[in-house]
């Protein structure tokens, strides 16, 4: 039997915010009622902010309590403030949810992502014809994309299939997909590994040598063994700042991480 909290239960049994919008400024639809469970979120956005919040679901007390939870969080925040949250402030919120139930906090975090996407002009509210943005789907049964696994994957630090499953559904069908799970895990936790090294090179080498002149640097993202940086500070306005990038950044970088690895300017 799982255990649910409190909260859980009080927002299972006494859902908040719960209806439609019919003049949404965005809205984001996410899942399917074929898979179980499906999530429609609509916004009232003014000057920036979430002003008013509903939603619409098909789902298990999880998911209903997930949906509630969210729309309590965003209500009144900034567009930028709710950008931040992710599946991992929805269960908190809760006090948590059973391993089991974690894909329905990342359902109420996708519907967020596609409805702001939807606002910002990028997307057209509904996950499923947004898909080709995350990616090839790998779980067919499911319907899950690559990129929603690995966002899952990185944001919760996954280590196993089944923690997969749990939190994204995919895998928990007819369990075609299991191998490319692995092999997207396998893959997904090598790269977090080496943009941690990256990171931890910065901080502990290269930032300290740099703010002596009153310089800095910020890390833009990392793809493969390309990471784009940028300068700040003194080093942004400095003429010789391609040079600082290649001939010191890159090399401590190459030194302490990977030979392979290359700096761009971000
Ligand atoms: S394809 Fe993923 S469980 Fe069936």
């Amino acid at each position: 039997m799982w255990e649910y909290s409190e909260k859980l239960k009080d927002h299972f049994f006494n859902p908040r915010n719960v209806g439609r919008i019919d003049d949404a400024d965005a809205v984001g639809e996410v899942g399917s009622i074929a898979c179980g469970d499906a999530l429609k979120i609509y916004l009232k956005i003014r000057d920036g902010v979430i002003v008013d919040v509903k939603f619409e679901t098909f789902g298990c007390g999880s998911a209903i309590a997930s949906a509630s939870a969210l729309t309590e969080m965003i209500k009144g925040k900034t567009i930028e403030e709710a950008r931040k949250i992710t599946n991992k402030d929805i269960a908190e919120y809760l006090g948590g949810l059973p391993p089991q139930k974690m894909h329905c906090s990342v359902m109420g975090w996708e519907a967020l992502d596609v409805a702001l996407k939807s606002y910002e002009g990028k997307g057209k509210g509904v996950e499923h014809v947004e898909k080709e943005d995350e990616g090839r789907i790998v779980c067919h049964c499911f319907g899950v994309p690559e990129g929603l696994i690995k966002k899952a994957i990185v944001e919760n630090d996954l280590k196993s299939v089944e923690e997969i499953t749990n939190y994204t559904k995919a895998g928990g069908g007819c369990g075609s997909c299991l191998m490319d799970l692995e092999e997207i895990l396998k893959e997904t936790r090598r790269e977090m590994e080496f943009e941690n090294k990256v990171k931890k090179c910065i901080e502990s080498e290269i930032r300290p040598m740099l703010m002596r002149d009153g310089g800095d640097v910020e890390i833009v993202k990392v793809e493969g063994e390309k990471v784009y940086l940028k300068l700040k500070g003194m080093c942004a306005h400095c003429p010789s700042s391609t040079y600082t990038l290649k001939a010191f950044v890159e090399a401590k970088l190459k030194e302490s991480v990977s030979e392979n690895l290359e700096v761009l300017e971000g």
